[in-house]
């Protein structure tokens, strides 16, 4: 017999699941949240969030050492407080996570504490510390999301060898960190350990970082990350490490040499695996492709009727973002509306400084396929507010299609990029040309008159290079 009956249970209150119950709940729907964990999942409590609140802390101590004096501001000395930091990092996630709780008493979301197993049949169990307790919904909608890719040889000890987990909460400044791994997540907590002092050297496997980025764009957000002191080592593939009196030895593999460094600590970035253990997946009968994720059809349903899927337990990008589209157009098609993800729409952020955003197809992607392209570049040096911000690293780069000149992709790499992208977003949906944006007025001054100068730099218009 069943505790209570639901329209939906969802399984999951990160992003993707908190989301889709509110929106549920809003379209009428009887709804449970069941997690784990806190409410909020990875990226409120150990990832978007609190590593954007140290990003945040470490740049506002890196340009008051550094540049305060440009603008004519003495500070006198100025120290860290890494444990002032911590504790602001843990105030705001603090404050976020009573906003989802809060969220969901008003909608009417019921949340429930513990670990769901999917019993077949519409019925899920949740394990507490109150024991087993079993729920009916008509519907369930997994998302778990995903963790750290542990290596082997390369074991998490929480304490010398780190995931991002215990990167974002270390009590003491390591001398020496080595990040494995030079995607977001080894690039942003680097960079935040970097100016809070540590020497930092990122090891990627590959001869580029950030591999999904158009590569001019990444090239360029090296040299900025190396002028910032954070060393590289590509085309080197991290092999093992162990740790010997309080220093970890890392052995690396460079093409047919064998390379050996030496740090304090080690963060071990190298992508994120879906969530399914403990979910009762193989008992139930649910299918998972050959990397762990949950196979989703049409609407998202996955080959259990009545059980879907959502988020970074399901294929593309592991994004917080994407996770929440398909969680509203997963409960929207529930309730007979038109719910639908532009996949060919999904903006992607490095948060480093310069951060690095990204929106539609790059060069390398648009070269795969075949398409013929044109390209408008603006640097932030020939604008005006990037000199006032004292923020004049980076560029705008817009690709168009060469005939018909509809927006294809739009590249950031500057200040702030992550907010300016917006417009780049929107213009992808709204099938903008890159003459659409040139011809939009944009308020003086902004960095955003960046982009304009580099759609009018498509054909040849730029008015300030
Ligand atoms: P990632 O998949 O983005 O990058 C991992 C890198 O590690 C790759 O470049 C890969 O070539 C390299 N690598 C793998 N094995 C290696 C080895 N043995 N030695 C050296 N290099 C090796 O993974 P990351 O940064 O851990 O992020 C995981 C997910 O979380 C991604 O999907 C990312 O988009 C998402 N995320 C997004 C953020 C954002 O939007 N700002 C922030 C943090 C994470």
């Amino acid at each position: 017999m069943a505790d209570a009956i639901f329209d939906l249970l969802v399984i999951g209150a990160g992003p993707g699941g908190y989301v889709a119950a509110i929106r549920a709940a809003q379209l009428g729907m009887h709804v449970g949240c069941i997690e784990r964990e806190s409410l909020g999942g990875t990226c409120l409590n150990i990832g978007c969030i609190p590593s954007k609140a140290l990003l945040e802390s470490s740049e506002l101590l890196h340009q008051a050492q550094t540049t305060f004096q440009r603008h004519g501001i003495q500070t006198g000395g100025v120290e860290l407080d890494l444990g002032g930091m911590m504790k602001r990092k843990e105030g705001i996630v603090k404050k976020m996570t009573a906003g989802i709780r809060g969220l969901f008493r008003k909608n009417k979301v019921t949340h429930m504490e513990g670990t769901a197993r999917l019993q077949g049949n519409g019925t899920v169990a949740v394990e507490s510390s109150r024991g087993t307790e079993t729920f009916q919904a008509r519907r369930i909608l997994i998302a778990t999301g995903s963790s750290p890719i542990e290596l082997p040889g390369l074991a998490f000890d929480g304490e010398h060898i780190l995931s991002s987990t215990e990167a974002l909460s270390l009590s003491t400044v390591p001398e020496k960190m080595i990040v494995i791994g030079a995607g977001a997540i080894g690039l942003e907590l680097g960079s935040v350990w970097s100016r809070l002092g540590s020497e930092v050297l990122v090891v990627e496997f590959l001869d580029r970082i950030t591999p999904p980025m158009d590569r001019e764009m990444s090239d360029l957000l090296q040299k900025s990350l190396e002028k910032q002191g954070l060393g590289f080592r590509l085309k080197t593939r991290a092999e093992s490490a162990e740790v010997k009196e309080a220093k970890v030895q890392v052995r690396m593999a460079a093409g047919e040499e064998t390379v050996e460094e030496t740090c304090d600590k080690l963060l071990v970035a190298v992508g994120r695996r879906p969530n399914t253990e403990g979910l009762g997946a193989s008992e139930a009968g649910l299918e998972l492709d050959d990397r762990g994720r949950v196979v989703i059809h049409e609407r998202f349903e996955t080959n259990l009727e009545g059980v879907f899927a959502i988020g970074d337990v399901v294929a593309g990008p592991m994004l917080a973002h994407k996770a929440e589209e398909e969680g509203v157009a997963a409960v929207e098609l529930m309730a007979g509306k038109a719910g639908q993800v532009n996949y060919d729409a999904i903006p992607n952020v490095v948060y480093t400084d310069p951060e690095l955003a990204s929106v539609g197809l790059n060069e390398e992607e648009l070269k795969e396929k075949g398409v013929d392209y044109k390209v408008g570049k603006f640097p932030f040096m020939a604008n005006g507010r990037a000199h006032s911000l004292d923020a004049i690293e980076g560029q705008v780069k817009v690709i168009s299609d060469a005939k018909t000149d509809r927006l294809l992709g739009l590249h950031i790499l500057g200040s702030r990029a992550s907010d300016l992208l917006a417009e780049g977003v929107l213009a992808l949906e709204f099938c903008a040309s890159s003459e659409d944006i040139a011809r939009t007025m944009h308020a003086h001054p902004t960095l955003s008159e960046a982009i304009k100068e580099a759609a009018l730099a498509v054909d040849n218009e730029a008015i300030h290079i």
